[in-house]
């Protein structure tokens, strides 16, 4: 990925020094999309600079004020950046609570445009998406469909991502990815039928007045789905690796959440026992994001298999003040 960032370098610069509808776009950007939708099994693509602005380029752009969009509470902030840009009606149901997302579709109003946008693994927990059962009910009740994958690609079904893990990627209408996770990069795109995406790409604000993703980062993505189709079983260590922390964290008495990701979520008692854990990890050599007040937050994508397990009771308790120390 390094040697592909580099090569980027020497044949484009460091930057487009400009939006993509100007003077920004490359070859790329355009290979990168078809690769994306080769890879996800989607008719077509378009690649933001962000996965931020792929989302608020695309809810903004495909929205208007006579329109209702749907949201999980727990989705990304860019999502409710981008309702809140289109001055559509915002409502939300609770979090993966598909009798209230049901509740929301009954009371909005069947001749509006409506969308509904779920995360399909939800970053803080690392919980998945009742994706079946949300399409079902979009199916029932007319309602479009967005999948903000930016946790499941990469990661879920050999990488293709939490739709394919359903085997529903044909059911659902828009996916949203970001580079900035399993493909150790930088940028985003949106997925979905040729017209809708060529209508994004001369209507999302968020592309048009940006300037392009750069080069590095464009071939760095490229080069990381590449890996991911030649070796799936990457993906799968990831989930493993995931379990595995797990498993030995029940071990020392937490109660991580239980969930298919790489994304494991601890919660603790409270401010003051989240940092001195996260304090005392770094001190060990382990990165983990405190989320405060009370949670601790790993993604196992890049953590390797341990060679010898260490038994349980050799451990000290992570409860015990040591592990505070
Ligand atoms: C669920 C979700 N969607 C979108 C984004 C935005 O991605 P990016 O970092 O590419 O702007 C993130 C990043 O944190 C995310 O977690």
């Amino acid at each position: 990925m390094q040697a592909a960032a580099q090569a980027a370098i020497e044949e484009y610069g460091t930057s487009r020094t400009g939006s993509r509808l100007l003077n920004g776009n490359t070859p790329l950007h355009d290979e990168l999309e078809h690769e994306l939708a080769d890879f996800l099994g989607m008719p077509a693509a378009l690649v933001f600079p962000t996965g931020y602005q792929a989302n608020v380029g695309t809810i903004a752009s495909l929205l208007s004020r006579h329109d209702v969009v749907i949201l999980d509470r727990e989705a990304h902030a860019s999502v409710y950046d981008g309702c809140g840009m289109s001055r559509a009606k915002t409502r939300r149901f609770a979090h993966n609570d598909m009798d209230d997302l049901e509740r929301q579709l009954a009371a909005s109003p069947s001749d509006a445009g409506r969308l509904v946008v779920v995360d399909g693994v939800y970053s803080m927990a690392g919980d998945l998406c009742p994706l079946t059962e949300v399409v079902r009910l979009c199916r029932q009740y007319g309602a479009r469909l967005l999948v903000d994958d930016a946790h499941g690609i990469g990661v879920l079904a050999d990488g293709r991502g939490t739709s394919a893990h359903f085997g529903v990627t044909d059911q659902v209408d828009l996916v949203t990815v970001t580079f900035s996770k399993s493909l150790a990069s930088i940028g985003g795109a949106v997925l979905g039928p040729e017209n809708v995406i060529e209508y994004l790409r001369h209507h999302a604000r968020s592309l048009i007045f940006s300037a392009a993703a750069p080069p590095a980062s464009l071939a760095a993505a490229y080069a990381a789905l590449r890996i991911l189709k030649a070796e799936p079983w990457l993906c799968r260590q990831a989930v493993e690796n995931a379990s595995y922390v797990r498993r030995e964290l029940m071990a020392l008495d937490y109660d991580p959440i239980p969930n298919e990701t790489p994304i494991v979520s601890v919660r603790l008692d409270g401010v003051q026992e989240t940092l001195l854990a996260w304090r005392s990890l770094l001190d060990r050599g382990v990165y983990v994001n405190a989320v405060i007040p009370r949670r601790l937050r790993l993604g196992c994508e890049r953590v390797s298999p341990p060679r010898t397990r260490r038994s349980s009771s050799s451990v000290s308790s992570p409860r015990s003040p040591r592990l505070a120390t």
